[in-house]
């Protein structure tokens, strides 16, 4: 059988096969409050697997680290019942869940921050949007982090994965990527600091490294992952030179013998075009740096997933997009079954309908077989 459906080690946890559920924030919480909602449930239950894993979307470790309206987080136990429910939907179908913790950091506005300005490693101008209650905005301007101020985020990542630990979810993932918070820290188009905090790389991944072990203190290092995006760009991130940065980050986190590195590849497509003529990431320059399992994401294909695993140059794929339309991805792939197109215009927002409503693949009735069928009918 192909490597991806074979069964692999990550962390503490055995999986069944290496096919993961990419995060997505999809803006389905009930308002006010980010209260986990039960079609959240629904979503994450229907794309459960025996032994499969899934990275849960992003959530705010505060109110001030929120970034669009509608999407999760976790900071209230009024969220508590929530994510326990989703937890548990996944569970009983023998999944294993990671939820991702999020400050979204610059890429904020003072309506979803509770008025307070977004904050961020140093003042960079930057021309993104937030979502608030009037759409998608331009992001309110922001103002860089005091040294203890960071001190109170690293100990909002700590709480908000305690808070997970009690919902039940198996691990938590940093979100270190997509130009969020630990992003801004670690890239110098975006840090500018003269502290510690700041300059040289090993400066610049010391916010990463506080919050990782904030979590680690909570779940211990086997149930946490982090994910990275060395290629990225949303959020205006931009580094002077990303391969050392990045493989100085996966040195790092090597260190702490985490779960797993999650990274997000340009965009292949399925003929290995490149995305903006990025080399793949994982494959060039992290795998030597990180011993551990490596999940790489970002516009896989089937057949570009078998390759990428067999290859060895990742041990996991993630699939976003697919996922959100084939509940039951991983069985698609197996058997090489038809894919559903997704609906992009139901991705961020909305109510059930192209979102848990999308059926698992429906074989079709052998002859002989809709023959028994009929004559049990008639019966
Ligand atoms: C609707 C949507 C929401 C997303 N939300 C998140 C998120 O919460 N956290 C994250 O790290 N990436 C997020 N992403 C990125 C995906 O996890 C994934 O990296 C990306 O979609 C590329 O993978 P794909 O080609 O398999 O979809 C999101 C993507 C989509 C389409």
């Amino acid at each position: 059988m192909a490597k991806l459906f074979n069964t692999v080690k990550v962390g503490a946890f055995s999986l069944k096969h290496r096919v993961v559920l990419s995060p997505m924030t999809r803006l389905r919480t009930i308002q006010p409050g980010d209260i986990p909602s039960p079609m959240m449930a629904d979503f994450y239950g229907q794309r459960a697997s025996e032994g499969g894993l899934e990275i849960i979307e992003a959530a705010s470790i505060s109110e001030h680290a929120r970034s669009y309206l509608g999407a999760a987080s976790i900071f209230h136990d009024g969220q508590h019942e929530g994510w326990k429910a989703i937890a548990d939907a996944i569970h009983a179908k023998g999944g294993i869940a990671f939820l991702q913790l999020i400050h979204g950091g610059r890429q904020s506005h003072v309506d979803v921050t509770g008025g307070r300005l977004p904050v961020a490693p140093s003042e960079v101008p930057f021309d993104g949007v937030a979502l608030t209650k009037d759409g998608f905005v331009p992001v309110s301007p922001h103002r860089a982090l005091g040294r203890d101020e960071i001190k109170g985020i690293v100990e909002d990542f700590r709480v908000a994965a305690e808070r997970a630990k009690k919902a039940g979810f198996d691990g938590v993932e940093l979100h270190a990527a997509n130009g969020y918070l630990v992003d801004q820290f670690i890239q110098d188009g975006t840090n500018q600091r003269t502290d510690e905090y700041g300059g040289p790389v090993d400066n610049r991944v010391r916010f990463m490294r506080e919050s990782l072990e904030a979590l680690i203190s909570v779940y211990g290092a086997d149930r946490v992952g982090v994910r990275i995006s060395p290629s990225g760009e949303w959020g205006g991130i931009s580094d002077s030179n990303p391969e050392a940065t990045f493989s100085h980050v996966a040195r790092v986190l090597d260190s702490y013998e985490i779960a797993y590195l999650h990274v997000i590849e340009p965009r292949i497509k399925g003929d290995d075009t490149l995305h903006h003529g990025h080399p793949t990431v994982a494959a060039n320059y992290l795998r030597p740096h990180f011993s551990g399992p490596i999940i790489a994401a970002g516009g896989f294909e089937r057949d570009s997933a078998l390759e990428v695993v067999e290859s060895g140059v990742a041990d996991l794929v993630a699939f976003g997009r697919h996922f959100s339309s084939n509940p039951d991805l991983p069985v698609r792939l197996k058997d090489n079954l038809p894919l559903t197109p997704y609906v992009r215009a139901a991705f961020w927002g909305g109510d059930e309908k192209n979102y848990s409503d999308f059926p698992a693949y429906e074989r079709p009735v052998a002859e002989d077989e809709s023959n028994v069928a009929v004559d049990v009918e008639a019966v």
